[in-house]
């Protein structure tokens, strides 16, 4: 690809091209003189050459700080005869076998906009350094694989900043002359330059206690600001719950005397597992039933366990290079999945999951921004923390677990944990640790690490000779950029036979690649391109579960006939596969819908799909949120990523069709359980049962349909849940269904809501959110409006994600308006980013790489966007990167 707006193109980092650092740092003292303007940053670096290699030591920097200068072992070094500086690196000549390097520099942490390195939140210092920041602190080898001790020096004025903080234990505090104060933070684990932090400011702070397996008493802080103080019981409940589920289930006690949380509103991402130091952002941290949903509790309890597992999967053992990224991060998301599934409902979490993956990673692999879980190459390391990474990576992790089983992967944990605490590796050495424990040959299954794209897999069941019941699977990963040659996947196939009666027990006579896993289920361990499977003695009613529990990442295809569909939706025992089944046959009525559209006929419903949602429905009690993941309608999202040759604009028409019918066909029955989950939901929440959040689930699926009917008797049981409920779960979904709505006092309540609420950034956040959703024909007046609103930001993260995101990834239908003014919108928000904080604004391009499934004048016009912003001068590094892939 060419472009003559870009003259230099940014030179692309390669894991071929990894090589080891040719010195030790044994140790790093830092000493940091605070102020917002000029903070003074001393580093003294103990530098030992490794072998006899290079004389030359090269250390990483970067364009927004200034180097004041340069002593080794106390003499002062002159630039050009002893060092070169250039924007990215300092180079210091004729380093002896060992020496000392001082280097003082000089930054801006005022100016910092791009929230890497020290920056300024609501007046408080704090740091991000993962994964390059630490060079736009002080000149260092910023890569993960140079381990050091840090000892910390942090000098600031007393009276505004009381709180100072670093990783590790602390050593020391006391006052200086002119108001100042110090702290000393020592970190006796070594660790990568990305794991430093420092936190400075006005907080206040939560305590706890912890008592480890090992016997170590151990002081638990969440510091925020003073007003949002009394939100943070749930998130120390989620660490306390956090240390001992990893001690229980994988023998992992925490190893400091402190474990520091600091919640700041601004912040690129979700959270940093900083060594002792986490630093998240507020959206993960603050929960409180008036102003957080349900669903911010879990995530909450989510990401608090995340930070806290990275502690050993992240921080005791890390990374060798930022290409084994999903070492950390895979494992990770797999651990805290697992420890939410152990807190709660683990059939509903695993529906959460698998939504997610397909919202957000299906789509990437489909695209030009498919990379494998171990990419290969990057411009902008930035720019791979994607839920490829992440959250496909976890499926990798759990795919070795279910093939080799339980017992055997935490056997695999165990080794890795002995043979490489303390080190970076990569993800190599741990599929080794898992291969070495279990006995297992993962040779061919390393193949998902290496190849990108969603595998497909075709299913055809058959009666063979006698009782004989025949699976012929075959499978195809499909080309992605640079790839276009694959290997058959191992992919493993959990299924069952599902029966009237729970499932057959009578299968026998495997063949030798399936195996038993004693709960009525099976493992078809799938390796080749086409691949058999025969049982024998299988009741020949029974209908086959495939693929339960999504245990691969894969699309499916069955031979399965609609009666047999219905048969899982209604029958099968496992839960998952009754929600697959309800989603698949939604989106086939959707397809079926659109194709009717696009031969202009009449459009219509089948009666069979209402009816069995409506028996779901009227059998609400059991299960409510199995019973409102069954209901729910697939996302637009969904929709296009799955259609095959329709129109993006007959998909999202027949969605909407489908929905409106379903809401009236059923309107009573949905009327019914709103009422009684409503009633039911309250009187557990009195009682303190967490069954309560269940049946709000359900409530609230209930009323999204209701909203759809635009009747007179919906429309004010929306009103009212808006006016008199107490949770922001009910509150936020009545809000929702309102913009959508006609009600003549919506804009009326939507005003209210922001002016009940405006002082709770958080909730502003869901209210730009909730409008960025809109359903209305003036949608894009509407995101221009509240783009002006005084509330709005291109500084906060979470500002521009609530609404720009929401608008571009959440609400597809009207994004992708003929007009192209959705592109447009998104284009100009990028432009502006792209000066303030390039890492958000690459972000922000995502939607525009996913354009496989539209028309060519849709196509044409996001090109003439991604034009726009390639021709901006000095584009950003990782702005240029998401934009050219997506130019192809
Ligand atoms: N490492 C963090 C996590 O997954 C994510 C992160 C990456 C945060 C880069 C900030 C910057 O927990
Ligand atoms: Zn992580």
């Amino acid at each position: 690809m060419k472009f003559d707006v870009i003259d230099t193109q940014p030179k692309e980092i390669l894991l071929a091209d990894y090589a080891a650092y040719p010195f030790a740092i044994d140790t790093i003292a830092l000493t940091f003189k605070l102020s917002p303007a000029e903070t003074i940053v001393t580093s003294k670096l103990s530098c030992r050459r490794l072998g006899q290699a290079s004389t030359v030591l090269e250390l990483n920097g970067g364009p927004y700080m200034s180097l004041l200068s340069l002593h080794m072992d106390g003499v002062l070094l002159e630039a050009e005869k002893d060092y070169d500086l250039s924007e990215e690196h300092l180079r210091v000549y004729n380093a002896p076998k060992s020496f000392e390097l001082t280097v003082v520099t000089s930054i801006n942490p005022q100016e910092n906009t791009r929230l890497e390195g020290l920056y300024l939140s609501s007046g408080n210092f704090c740091t991000q350094c993962e994964a390059e920041g630490f060079r736009h602190i002080t000149y260092y080898p910023d890569r993960p694989d140079v381990l050091s001790v840090f000892s910390v020096r942090i000098e600031a004025l007393m009276e505004d900043y009381p709180v100072l903080l670093s990783n590790g234990n602390p050593a020391g505090a006391g006052e200086i002359a002119g108001g100042y104060h110090y702290a000393i933070w020592n970190d006796p684990h070594p660790k990568p330059a990305y794991l430093f932090a420092l936190v400075a400011g006005n907080l206040a702070c939560l305590t706890d206690k912890f008592h480890t397996s090992l016997g170590r008493d151990v002081t638990l802080n969440i510091y925020t600001l003073e007003k949002d103080q009394a939100k943070c019981d749930y998130a120390m409940g989620a660490l306390k719950r956090s240390m001992q589920w990893d001690e229980e289930t994988y023998g992992l006690a925490y190893d400091l005397d402190v474990y520091n949380i600091v919640a700041v509103s601004d912040f690129n991402m979700g959270a940093m597992e900083n060594k002792g130091l986490n630093v998240f952002n507020t959206k993960y941290v603050l929960a409180s039933p008036d102003t957080e949903t349900d669903t911010d509790f879990a995530h909450v309890e989510g990401v608090i366990g995340h930070e806290y597992f990275h502690n050993w999967t992240g921080n005791r053992v890390t990374c060798r290079d930022w290409f084994q990224l999903s070492l950390k991060e895979g494992l990770t998301v797999y651990r805290d999945q697992e420890f939410s599934s152990d807190m709660g409902s683990r059939v509903i979490k695993r529906i959460d999951d698998v939504k997610a993956l397909r919202a957000a990673q299906f789509p990437e692999d489909a695209g030009p921004f498919a990379h494998p879980v171990r990419p290969e190459k990057y411009i902008e390391i930035n720019n791979f923390y994607t839920a490829t990474v992440y959250n496909k990576g976890a499926e990798v992790i759990r795919m070795m677990a279910t093939i080799i089983g339980q017992a055997a992967f935490r056997k695999g944990m165990d080794l890795y944990f002995e043979r490489h605490d303390g080190s970076a590796v990569t993800c190599e050495d741990f599929v080794q640790a898992m291969e070495d424990a279990s006995g297992f040959d993962l040779r061919q299954f390393r193949l998902w690490y290496s190849q990108a794209g969603t595998p497909e897999i075709k299913v055809d069941v058959k009666k063979g000779q006698g009782s004989k019941t025949i699976l012929s699977v075959s499978q195809t990963v499909p080309s992605t950029p640079g790839q276009d040659m694959k290997k058959p996947m191992v992919i493993p196939i959990v299924m069952g036979f599902a029966t009237e009666h729970g499932d057959c027990l009578s299968a026998q006579g495997l063949s030798s690649n399936i195996r038993p896993l004693g709960n009525g289920s099976f493992l078809l361990m799938m390796t080749q391109g086409a691949d058999e499977f025969t049982f024998e003695g299988v009741e020949p009613t029974a209908v086959p579960s495939l693929l339960r529990g999504f245990s691969a990442p894969v699309e499916m295809e069955t031979t399965l006939s609609e009666l047999q569909q219905y048969f899982i939706l209604n029958f099968d025992t496992d839960s998952f596969n009754r929600v697959e089944m309800s989603d698949l046959l939604l989106k086939k009525e959707v397809y079926k819908i659109a194709e009717q559209i696009e031969a202009s006929q009449t459009k219509t419903v089948s009666n069979k799909l209402i009816k069995s949602l409506g028996q779901c429905l009227e059998a609400y009690e059991r299960d409510p949120a199995l019973i409102s993941s069954i209901l729910s309608m697939p996302s637009e999202n969904d929709c296009i990523s799955s259609m095959k040759r329709l129109s993006i604009d007959a998909v999202f028409e027949a969605r909407q069709f489908l929905g409106k019918k379903i809401a009236h066909r059923l309107r009573k029955s949905l009327q019914s359980v709103y009422l009684s989950s409503r009633s039911a939901a309250k009187s557990l929440s009195l009682k303190g049962d967490k069954q309560a959040v269940h049946f709000r689930r359900l409530q609230n699926v209930c009323l999204s349909y209701m909203a759809k009917t635009g009747g007179h008797a919906e429309n004010r049981l929306i009103v009212d849940q808006f006016q008199d409920s107490t949770t922001m779960t009910n509150k936020l979904a009545a809000l929702q269904a309102l913009v959508h709505s006609s009600i003549g006092k919506r804009k009326q309540l939507i005003r209210h809501f922001y002016k009940a609420y405006r002082k709770d950034e958080l909730v502003v956040d869901k209210w730009f959110a909730a409008q960025a959703l809109s359903t209305h024909e003036n949608v894009h007046s509407e995101i221009a409006l509240l783009q002006n609103h005084r509330d709005f930001s291109y500084t906060n993260p979470n500002r521009i994600r609530s609404l720009i995101g929401m608008f571009t990834m959440g609400n597809l239908s009207a994004f992708h308006r003929r007009c192209g003014k959705g592109y447009e919108i998104l284009a100009n928000a990028i432009l502006k980013l792209d000066d303030i904080n390039p890492q958000v604004a690459a972000r922000m391009l995502t939607p525009l790489g996913r354009y496989h499934k539209l028309d060519k004048e849709r196509q044409v016009l996001i090109g003439k966007q991604l034009k726009r912003i390639l021709a901006k001068e000095g584009l950003s590094k990782p702005v240029y990167e998401m934009a050219s892939k997506a130019y192809e």
